[in-house]
């Protein structure tokens, strides 16, 4: 496909599908309450790699073909950016995070990585298996043979207090009002997505944003002031090591750097990662078969004992599951960048100021890429498998120089956490339960998922 980005020529915009006068495509987005995934992914069954959406007076482009997605991540960055130069004011996630390694354009954002991939490498990383073994073993702590819970509640709760203890070092449970902050946040975030409305009308969700705001300011400066009363010392969490971070002529990171950023890994690090568990427990309930493989793994390599980083080679099946989950239902699944300016893409033309939709689902359910892609199965990542699939067709962490920075992190963690709830415990979903996923930032069980607990050891 060629690439180059020019207006000069005068191209045709891609197909698009057909909608209702003023309103255009805008029925299925309204109903879905999230992103309409299915309209989606036969829109682009229907009208090819690249379709032009109508929602209202916006155009959305969605694409579905890897050697595009190619193009928008990796290619043409600064073509297909973060922030619009048009955006009126923070709305969602970026209200709490400000100028962030998350939200900021490439101009801004460069800088940032470059100080901060070295604090996600592997060596910092591996550092935290034990304590994520740890959470594991205190949220198994809490459950009973017989107990129904909801599963996607507690994969919340153990996911908060990991990323809270690896960020900021430290007990939730310790700091509760940090979690209910989160949570106002996210509620924040959440209305600002599903129910935009003109910037006169936003008064009340921006007092309460500011409230939010303020909140998440003071817990980080009293995190931060204890580390600096503390001289820093002993301590292995992001926060110290962000505050250990110089820059290019060695002076010390803002303190406006460190809180944005802290805050971001704490945000983009926990409900992410407590979705794919969450869709993996579903999975797991649905295919038998799976879950058997599953159990004689962990049974052979654990026996009922907590995970050390040293297992984790010897669960090749449970990073399996973990991989084929995020396939199936990857828990980002658009992933959205500004057109900047008029341009050329796969021959046709975009209009600046509008957004382009990659979406991680559509590329992972396309079966030009998957045979049988509805099917759950685990052995499309084995050693022998992983290769034959095609670059950009699976992308549940993004690409290109953007690709998720907690991949490594959230990887290691989601093994860590599975194999020890499959060595302890069989999880099935209660009769009756309709289990709907909503697609919204992230995509998690609209009503929670039910399951009864039964002990294995
Ligand atoms: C299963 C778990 C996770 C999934 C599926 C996931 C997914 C993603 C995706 C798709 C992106 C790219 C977004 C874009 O290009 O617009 C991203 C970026 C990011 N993620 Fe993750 N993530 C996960 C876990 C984590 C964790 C554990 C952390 C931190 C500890 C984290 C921190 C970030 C950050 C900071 C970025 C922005 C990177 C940049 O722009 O340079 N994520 N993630």
């Amino acid at each position: 496909m060629t690439t180059t980005s020019t207006a000069s020529v005068r191209l045709h915009e891609p197909p698009s599908v057909p909608g209702l006068p003023l309103l255009g495509n805008m029925i299925p987005f309204i109903r879905t309450q999230g992103l309409p995934i299915d309209f989606m992914r036969e829109a682009a069954a229907q009208y090819g790699d690249l379709v032009r959406l109508k929602v209202g007076g916006d155009t959305f482009y969605l694409i579905a073909h890897p050697d595009l997605v190619h193009d928008v991540l990796v290619k043409r960055i600064n073509d297909f950016d973060k922030v619009s130069g048009a955006a009126e004011k923070p709305v969602a996630l970026a209200r709490f995070l400000g100028n962030s390694i998350l939200t900021a354009n490439y101009e801004d954002w460069r800088p940032q990585r470059k100080l901060i991939q070295p604090l996600m490498h592997t060596t910092h990383i591996r550092s935290y298996a034990n304590t994520m073994a740890q959470f594991a073993d205190k949220m198994t702590s809490q459950w009973q043979d017989g107990a129904v819970r909801d599963m996607h509640v507690d994969m919340m709760q153990v996911t908060i207090w990991i990323i809270a203890e690896t960020m900021f070092g430290t007990d939730v449970t310790h700091t509760p009002e940090l979690q209910e902050v989160a949570q106002a946040a996210q509620a924040i975030a959440v209305s600002d997505l599903t129910s935009p409305l003109p910037a006169a009308l936003t008064h009340g969700r921006d007092r309460k944003a500011e409230q939010v705001n303020a909140v998440l300011t003071n817990i980080v400066q009293r995190f931060m002031a204890e580390r600096g009363a503390q001289g820093n010392t002993d301590r292995h969490d992001l926060l110290a090591l962000l505050m250990e971070t110089r820059d290019e002529d060695g002076q010390p990171m803002s303190d406006e750097f460190v809180r944005n950023n802290i805050l971001t890994l704490f945000f983009a690090g926990h409900e992410t990662t407590a979705n794919t568990l969450t869709w993996a427990l579903y999975y797991l309930d649905k295919n038998p078969a799976v879950a058997a493989e599953l159990h004689k793994e962990v049974d052979a390599v654990l026996g009922g004992r907590l995970p050390t980083l040293d297992d984790l080679p010897h669960l090749p099946y449970t990073a399996m599951v973990i991989n084929e989950t995020m396939r199936n239902e990857p828990t980002v699944a658009v992933i959205p960048r500004f057109v900047m300016n008029d341009t050329e893409l796969g021959g046709y033309h975009l209009k600046g100021g509008s957004v382009a939709f990659v979406s991680p689902y559509i590329l992972h359910h396309d079966p030009r890429w998957w045979t049988h892609p509805d099917q759950f199965d685990p052995t499309r990542f084995s050693a022998e498998n992983e290769p034959n699939i095609p670059k950009y067709a699976y992308l549940p962490f993004g690409g290109g120089p953007r690709v998720c920075i907690g991949n490594h992190f959230a990887l290691m963690e989601a093994q860590i956490l599975l194999a020890t709830f499959a060595s302890r415990y069989q999880f099935s979903l209660m009769p009756g339960t309709a289990v709907e996923p909503i697609r919204q930032v992230t995509t998690s069980p609209k009503h929670g998922l039910p399951m009864r607990l039964t002990r294995r050891v």
